[in-house]
């Protein structure tokens, strides 16, 4: 694992949409999974920016997000196809067919989950997966627990998630207690790995992680110790409890 430390969250946003450019120029089709949540959004901006100003090419691009929320309207803003349009896909020129993001509002939940990972294999397997890391140390929406998911699945949200991510609504009664999130296989299927935190909510997450002594699904980002190519990129804080 690779441990990146920049001073602020601008440095790292840069650092991150530096690797994930050089890996389009080496590959213009490449399969990318994609976070929402704060952490990317620097990253999502330098990324625009280098498309506008420098003609980094998404035309060939393809793109699966790691999560939806389920029962919430795409036009609502706190939905992630809603985040996407309007962090990335509408400031790029990524074809909307070939940009995937789970079916949170599917009538059959399970049906769309399996044919998340067929889609994902089908187009070659993720080449590039970015994440960002809950304070809980979960990934996607893959919260500590005795066992987690290989594969794509309907999962309930921790409580710490719930009220950690109740800052993008007017009321924790409005976060959605469930979500679609590509399992920790189907995560651990990407060639290269991203993880990116910043702040100092994150830092214990991080330190445990970094440690990379104890490998638990308590706190499932450290399964990542276990990936070949792994870069985490932090800012001092999330750093701050270091190794
Ligand atoms: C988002 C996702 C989550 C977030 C994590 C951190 O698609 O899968 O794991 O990366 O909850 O969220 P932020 O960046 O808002 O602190």
């Amino acid at each position: 694992m690779k441990i990146i430390v920049k001073k602020d969250y601008d440095s790292m946003s840069k650092e991150a949409a530096g690797i994930v450019r050089k890996e389009i120029e080496k590959k213009k089709d490449i399969v990318l999974g994609l976070a929402t949540g704060s952490t990317p959004i620097g990253m999502y901006k330098e990324l625009i920016r280098m498309h506008k100003e420098e003609g980094l090419d998404f035309s060939h691009v393809v793109s699966f997000n790691l999560d939806e929320y389920i029962g919430i309207d795409y036009d609502n803003p706190n939905s992630y196809h809603y985040y996407m349009k309007e962090n990335l896909f509408d400031h790029i020129n990524i074809l909307k067919e070939n940009t995937f993001i789970p079916d949170g509002n599917s009538d059959d939940l399970e049906e769309s989950c399996r044919i998340y990972d067929k889609l994902i294999e089908e187009k070659g397997g993720i080449d590039l997966q970015i994440l960002g890391i809950g304070a809980n140390g979960h990934i996607g929406f893959n919260e500590p627990a005795e066992e987690l998911n290989y594969g794509t699945s309907v999962v309930d949200l921790d409580d710490r998630t719930i009220k950690d991510n109740a800052r993008f609504f007017n009321s924790i009664d409005e976060v959605p207690k469930k979500a679609i999130t590509m399992g920790i296989g189907t995560i651990m299927k990407a060639k290269k790995i991203i993880l990116m935190a910043n702040g100092k909510n994150k830092a214990e997450a991080i330190s445990k992680l970094i440690k990379g002594k104890k490998i638990t699904t308590k706190l499932p980002a450290t399964l990542l110790l276990l990936h070949p190519d792994v870069t985490v990129i932090v800012d001092e804080e999330a750093y701050s409890l270091g190794k």
